[in-house]
């Protein structure tokens, strides 16, 4: 789909949400979001708000696991995304504490591999993500996957390339500031869910959408896998279809 503005696609993909969360609720069953950070989904989470406060959407029977945090990384740090999460939509909207998911960037490297096998059980103990919201980095990951992520990698370990830690530079004052690493679902663990919805807007999306929608499969560039599967959305603004 290609809307005028992001505005226009955040608005409507948070009411595909909406749907979603509604439809699930009805047949008395729990939404699992997959959730995704950085700038692209705000309006996204500002419209699910809205939402909430002058619609009466409710996300008691949501549970939400996120794609990725930075390693290592204090919850309460500015750059964290447990911080992002709660100040874009947690705080704002109903969803139990309990029901919310983002791996820990506090856990010790001992510990960090039965952690991430951790979290995909409790995906996988909820029946599976039900939608997978994500961006896409200039380098074609999707969540943490940067390139060279297999089909089949599940949530782990992973160390961060420069292109993804350039553009986190001006949030950490200086690149090297930047963690090397990062926890990350898997493209595998994305590849499950039952729907997945990707969103780029801006023009400096423009070239790496064209080559994740218009490219040949590869490692090379890890979104470029999701053609394998048979139930994603491409939503994008004017100047990020710009190349297609
Ligand atoms: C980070 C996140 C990704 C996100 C990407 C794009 O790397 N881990 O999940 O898709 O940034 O960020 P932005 O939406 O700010 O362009």
């Amino acid at each position: 789909q290609v809307l005028t503005s992001g505005l226009e696609a955040s608005q409507a993909v948070a009411r595909e949400i909406a749907d979603l969360i509604r439809l699930r609720e009805s047949d008395g069953q729990t939404c699992v979001l997959g959730l995704a950070t950085g700038s692209t989904p705000l309006d996204v989470y500002a419209e699910l708000i809205r939402m909430h406060r002058e619609e009466g959407l409710s996300f008691r029977n949501v549970v939400t696991f996120n794609l990725d945090e930075y390693y290592p990384m204090q919850p309460t740090a500015a750059q964290s995304y447990v911080r992002f999460m709660n100040e874009q939509l947690f705080d704002h909207i109903d969803i139990p504490a309990e029901n919310v998911h983002i791996p820990d960037g506090t856990i010790s490297l001992d510990d960090v591999a039965a952690y991430c096998d951790g979290y995909e059980q409790k995906i996988a103990a909820r029946g599976g993500l039900d939608l997978q919201l994500l961006g896409i980095g200039r380098a074609g990951h999707i969540g943490f996957n940067e390139p060279g992520s297999t089909l089949d990698s599940r949530t782990r370990l992973v160390t961060l390339n420069d292109v993804t830690r350039e553009d986190a530079a001006s949030a950490y004052s200086g690149i090297e500031n930047v963690p090397r690493q990062a926890i990350t679902m898997g493209v595998g663990t994305i590849m499950q869910a039952r729907r997945i919805i990707l969103l780029a807007f801006g023009s400096s999306k423009a070239s790496i959408v064209a080559r994740a929608t218009e490219g040949t499969v590869s490692e090379s560039v890890p979104a470029t896998f999701l053609h394998h599967h048979s139930n994603v959305e491409f939503w994008l603004d004017e100047t990020s279809a710009a190349q297609l």
